[in-house]
């Protein structure tokens, strides 16, 4: 059989968008997917282990911001999208993606857990034709050592021709508002050429580009050489702004003004740490991969030392504000305005808020804290509750510190009511009042 006769009831499926997609794992990823593959005519089953969140989903309930509610039960009442704890689905399934968590284990080393039982599901249900797709972002040569394997031990199948693999990195940016699944450009990378076919039929129905590369390794690799991109640039910018501190240079006009250059610079900004899903955790993928060729990721290992020591660098700046007012960190008063680990969302996620709480906390500072997206905070031990932003609260901190830049905040309220605003964003660059009460980062 020719290539093309091998992929044809596949590829006639997905052109008439009469195939089933199952997606594995609902989070960030796979929420948006279910409903953006919905609304092209596919019906969606969406899995997950957790019970809570396939029965929201079910009720047409959206917990992930970038979803709106009216568009997910709109793909469930109309019958293209139903979520499920029951794997024996995959059963049922023509593409089959999956969008599990990849972290880190407590030895900072890649843990492919989630990745490895959710292919040990497809493989107890795998049925012939079926193109499977991995979404998450890991370590190059994923698809091809780990899953391979196991797939094709299952049955003894074929790849590229009894099934279908290839890998295409997720890139999602929560609380983005220009750019979302359907029109960022999806990079796609098969085990055989039969595989890429398959993916790239399916992800045209979908995603307005989608760029073809020559394997899975390279797409892999590609997901974490973007966000190595972002770690190593804002790391860049991390220790500008402690050099700054040093100098008594503003470093946010120094950024600003070398933005202006209308090619060659690519401006980021400094900021009290890295926190999400992305950018504390895929470069050191690479890392850990990288010491299978003997080769060592330096810029990477310099890059989290820089960005791991921006909390500490902030508690700093802390002290140096009670210091001013002649008051010590210990019993201070800190309300630490904004927890999440970007603005407008409501992850907290390897948060540097986090951190930055933990530090305070530990030299006996008492922290309150706001964040409109988080109603409560597990810090250490304990957990914290969001308290209002009122004036009164302003005026009782010590200090504030403003660790995310919610677009919602009222900053000049916020510098008015304060005694001393520590803000580690420039969220504060418009605010024109009592400007003597604002130490920025
Ligand atoms: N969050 C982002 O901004 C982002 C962006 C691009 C890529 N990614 C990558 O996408 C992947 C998923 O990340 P996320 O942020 O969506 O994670 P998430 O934690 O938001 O969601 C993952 C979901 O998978 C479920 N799950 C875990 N194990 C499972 C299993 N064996 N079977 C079924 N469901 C299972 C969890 O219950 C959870 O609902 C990761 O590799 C991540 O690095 C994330």
């Amino acid at each position: 059989m020719t290539t093309r006769e091998i992929a044809a009831p596949l590829t006639d499926k997905l052109l008439t968008r009469q195939a089933t997609v199952a997606i594995i794992g609902l989070g960030y990823v796979g929420l948006p997917l279910c409903v953006a593959v919905a609304k092209v005519g596919f019906r969606v089953i969406g899995l997950d282990l957790n019970a809570d969140r396939v029965a929201q989903i079910n009720r047409g309930e959206s917990y992930i911001e970038d979803v709106p509610a009216e568009l997910l039960g709109q793909s469930v009442q109309g019958g293209k999208l139903r979520a499920s704890t029951d794997f024996s689905d995959l059963k049922m399934a023509d593409v089959i993606i999956i969008c599990v968590p990849t972290p880190l284990t407590s030895t900072q080393e890649p843990d492919i857990s989630y990745i490895r039982s959710a292919s040990q599901a497809v493989c107890d249900n795998l049925q012939e034709g079926q193109l499977i797709i991995l979404e998450s972002t890991t370590y190059p040569g994923t698809t091809e050592e780990v899953l391979l394997p196991a797939l094709s031990g299952t049955r003894n199948g074929t790849v590229g021709e009894d099934f279908f693999l290839a890998f295409s990195p997720e890139r999602v940016d929560p609380g983005n508002h220009t750019f979302n699944t359907t029109n960022t450009t999806k990079v796609v990378g098969g085990v055989t050429p039969n595989c890429l076919a398959a993916a790239v039929t399916f992800y045209s129905q979908i995603i307005a580009k989608v760029v073809p590369v020559s394997s899975p390794r390279v797409a892999e690799l590609t997901k974490v050489f973007e966000n190595t991109f972002r770690a190593v640039n804002i790391a860049l910018v991390n220790e500008l702004a402690m050099l700054c501190d040093k100098m008594g240079i503003n470093v946010w006009e120094v950024i600003e003004a070398a933005g202006t250059k209308p090619f060659g610079m690519m401006t980021f900004f400094p900021g009290p740490g890295v926190g999400g899903h992305c950018i504390p955790i895929d470069p050191y993928y690479l890392t850990w991969k990288a010491r299978e060729f003997d080769f060592h990721t330096r810029f990477i290992e310099l890059c989290r030392e820089i960005n791991m020591a921006m909390p500490r660098f902030v508690r700093d700046k802390v002290i140096r504000a009670l210091n001013q007012q002649r008051k010590s960190l210990n019993g201070a008063n800190i309300l630490v305005v904004g927890v999440a680990y970007k603005k407008d969302i409501s992850d907290w996620r390897e948060s540097p808020a986090v951190k930055i709480i933990h530090e305070l906390q530990a030299d006996g500072a008492e922290i309150s804290y706001n964040d409109p997206h988080i109603a409560m905070l597990p810090v250490g031990k304990g957990l914290l509750s969001s308290v209002e932003l009122t004036p009164a609260a302003l005026a009782a901190a010590d200090v504030v510190l403003i660790t995310t830049d919610h677009t919602s905040y009222d900053y000049d309220e916020i510098v008015r009511h304060a005694s001393v605003v520590v803000d580690t964003r420039n969220a504060t660059r418009n605010v024109t009042g009592n400007r003597d009460n604002i130490i920025l980062l």
